[in-house]
């Protein structure tokens, strides 16, 4: 069993854990049928979702879906007692890694306006605001629309290597 943070593909047989994080951090979760409708697309190209093992253990995943040349950030979560240990930022770097492979032009996502921690691993990716939707969650709390643009630059392949030759190998 690897000690190390692992970062695997998404299968249906990871359903079952990554729906006790799901209800565990998300006000609105999703269900298991959205997982597996989710996994469906990933079947035919339209989604990336990876589970990240600590020690054997899942302890967080995130996904995204692909529209033309945009990648969206669809979900992201760690176990409480698992966070910021780096486990948000090499799920992150998983699917960032996986859209420029793709050649995608665009990463998106929206988070809540009070999310702070989202919006500071975010940022570090190169996010940068770009609106507010407003009443997005639950028809109350805004989103805010974060954007990174051309992620098949130098620039944003620099910064990935940054990141992993900064944080690759901390658990
Ligand atoms: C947001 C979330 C995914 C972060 O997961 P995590 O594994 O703890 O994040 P990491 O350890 O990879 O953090 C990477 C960086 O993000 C920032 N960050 C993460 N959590 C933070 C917090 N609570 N406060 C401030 N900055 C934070 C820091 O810059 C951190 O780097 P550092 O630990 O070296 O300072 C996690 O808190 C979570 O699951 N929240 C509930 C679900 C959610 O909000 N998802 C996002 C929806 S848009």
């Amino acid at each position: 069993m690897s000690l190390e943070l692992v970062i695997e593909p998404m299968r249906r047989r990871h359903v079952k854990n990554v729906l006790n994080i799901e209800n565990a951090v998300h006000p609105k979760p999703w269900s298991s049928g959205v997982f597996s409708s989710e996994l469906d697309l990933v079947r035919r190209g339209e989604r990336y979702y990876v589970v990240a093992f600590l020690m054997g253990e899942l302890v967080g995943y995130a996904g995204s879906l692909y529209a033309v040349d945009e990648a969206h950030v669809t979900n992201i979560a760690v176990a409480p007692e698992f966070r910021r240990r780096g486990v948000a930022r090499a799920l992150l770097h998983a699917l960032a890694s996986e859209a420029v492979a793709r050649e995608m032009t665009s990463l998106t996502l929206e988070v809540r306006v009070g999310n702070k921690a989202a919006q500071e691993l975010y940022r570090e990716f190169g996010f940068a605001p770009a609106g507010v939707r407003h009443r997005y969650y639950e028809n109350s709390e805004d989103a805010l629309v974060m954007w990174i643009h051309d992620i098949q630059g130098a620039e944003f392949r620099e910064r990935l290597d940054r990141i992993n030759a900064t944080h690759g190998s901390r658990t």
